[in-house]
């Protein structure tokens, strides 16, 4: 049961006072050097709900770097393309691995584990940019229209710095490909891959775009089918098994909704038929998530009551 907060607002606020002395913990992502250049103090959470409510406190309405957030919206886009074939390709367990990890797409095959680590995210790339004729416009004109802004806008600096320290996704492409699973050119893929991460988008902005996963796949704001109820249920559970990494068995544990995080400080987290939640503190732990935007989800989660297992 969800409890209805008249005072969500200062809820919001009082949940950032209780951040503030956590703000030296971690690390700010420098293997994307442009990532390192972000303020470690900025802090910001939002909460847009389905029935038309956004709240946000802090830094909410400055825009960041959404990086593997984005593999939420390439995968409903992918599986709006090929449909159930994309399944062939990619596996929906838990990688119990890094983010990043090459070591067990050798032993699966050139398979990923799942579509929100780094070789599943790619394999997506791949097959964006073999489906669509222009797919990083496509993107760019997909988070546009969920978000209703058509000032949010690809950061190219971050791109450039991703492309320039991209080895370890290129050959996380490059051995995919070996086992015949990537189609389309590997810088192709790189460009698609490296341009979804560097879309730049603000809290409330980022919560109110993923609204459909917490309405059955429409948008509540236009009514528009996003993706089919049965592919809303699909992607909230990828989230709840893997989006926080090697995480995600303690976010379970302690938060309990789909959620997901990038190396830019974002954290996003559905709670069905009600809204969603983004927080966002740059600093990271070991995982690859960020303390304080990890911390502020559990505050609102257990403030409200939300959690999909009650
Ligand atoms: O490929 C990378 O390493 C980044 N562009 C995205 C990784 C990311 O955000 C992982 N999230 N925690």
């Amino acid at each position: 049961m969800i409890k209805d907060i008249s005072n969500l607002q200062a809820k919001l606020e009082e949940l950032l006072i209780t951040q503030q002395n956590l703000k030296t913990q971690g690390h700010v992502a420098d293997y994307i050097p442009a990532l390192a250049e972000v303020s470690p103090t900025l802090m910001g959470i939002s909460v847009a709900t389905v029935d038309g409510k956004v709240f946000g406190a802090g830094d909410d309405k400055i825009p960041f770097s959404i990086q593997s957030i984005s593999k939420i919206f390439g995968l409903v886009m992918a599986m709006n393309r090929i449909g159930d074939d994309l399944w062939q390709r990619v596996n929906m367990e838990p990688s119990g691995q890094p983010f990043n990890s090459i070591i067990q797409l050798e032993w699966e095959k050139g398979i990923p584990r799942n579509p929100v680590i780094n070789a599943g995210a790619l394999l997506i790339a791949d097959v964006l940019a073999s489906h669509f004729s222009a797919s990083k416009l496509a993107f760019l004109s997909f988070m546009r229209s969920l978000s209703g802004d058509n000032n949010i806008y690809i950061d190219n600096h971050v791109y450039q710095s991703e492309l320039s320290h991209g080895s370890r996704n290129a050959a996380l492409a490059y051995l995919m490909k070996s086992f015949g699973n990537i189609e389309a050119e590997i810088p192709d893929v790189l460009s698609h891959y490296f341009t979804q991460c560097s879309i730049s988008m603000n809290c409330q902005q980022l919560a109110t775009s993923l609204l459909f996963l917490a309405n059955k796949g429409i948008d509540p704001r236009t009514k528009n089918s996003i993706c089919t109820p049965r592919d809303t249920h699909r992607v909230n559970a990828i989230l709840s098994t893997s989006g926080m990494y090697d995480q995600s068995g303690e976010f379970a544990f302690s938060v309990g909704l789909p959620a997901k995080s990038g190396v830019g400080g974002g954290v996003v987290a559905v709670v069905p038929n009600y809204g969603v939640i983004c927080a966002w503190s740059p600093p990271l732990n070991k995982y690859g998530n960020s303390i304080i935007g990890t911390n502020l989800v559990l505050g609102i989660a257990e403030e409200l009551g939300l959690s999909i297992y009650h």
